[in-house]
């Protein structure tokens, strides 16, 4: 956990959506969102690794990925939350991943601005946001959300944009 920063709320409620910790049912979603990316899904026992790894790093770190479930409908539609990703634990980045049959309704977008709340809330100052540069729609929201585009890295995929919002 840091000194610096309170941890980010863990419960989140907006208009359609609640955003709320991990649990081990979770496996089950979330096997079929990271097969929809065009990779293998992973395994029972890897999904079931990996969300006790999230739930850990919560715990220590104050900040989470967390799956987005839909009031009215209650089924969970992806996730949305702040991680280390490339950046650092003081200014950490925002992301977001939903099921393709949710995707054009506002739905992340309105899980960010929450996301952004809470991170305003830890008492941070700036969040980053790194996005291939063929990611239309994930740039898209983060414009919504008040970011803009600040440098640009190369690995062996190609571009990776990094935009930033401060906060104050
Ligand atoms: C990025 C992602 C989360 C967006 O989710 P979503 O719920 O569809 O997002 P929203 O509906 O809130 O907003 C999407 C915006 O992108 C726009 N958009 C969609 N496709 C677009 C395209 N090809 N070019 C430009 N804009 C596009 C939509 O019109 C909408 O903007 P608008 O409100 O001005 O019309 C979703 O596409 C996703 O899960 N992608 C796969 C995972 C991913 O790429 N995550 C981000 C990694 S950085």
């Amino acid at each position: 956990m840091s000194e610096i920063f309170k941890s980010m709320k863990f419960e989140i409620v907006t208009k359609r959506l609640y955003l709320r910790m991990w649990e081990e049912s979770d496996v089950l979603w979330y096997r079929e969102l990271v097969g929809e990316r065009g990779v293998d899904k992973p395994t029972l026992e890897a999904a079931r690794d990996k969300i006790i790894l999230f739930r850990e790093r919560a715990i220590e770190s104050g900040i989470s990925l967390l799956p987005i479930c839909r009031r009215d409908e209650g089924d969970v539609i992806g996730y949305c939350g702040l991680i280390i990703g490339r950046s650092t634990l003081e200014e950490p980045e925002i992301a977001y991943e939903l099921f393709k049959r949710v995707h054009g309704q506002g739905y992340a977008t309105e899980a960010a601005s929450a996301v952004m709340e809470a991170a305003v809330a830890t008492g941070r100052r700036r969040i980053w946001s790194t996005v291939r540069a063929w990611n239309h729609p994930s740039f898209r929201v983060l414009e919504k959300i008040g970011f803009k585009r600040h440098h640009s890295d190369w690995d062996e995929k190609g571009e990776i944009v990094w935009n930033v919002r401060d906060l104050n």
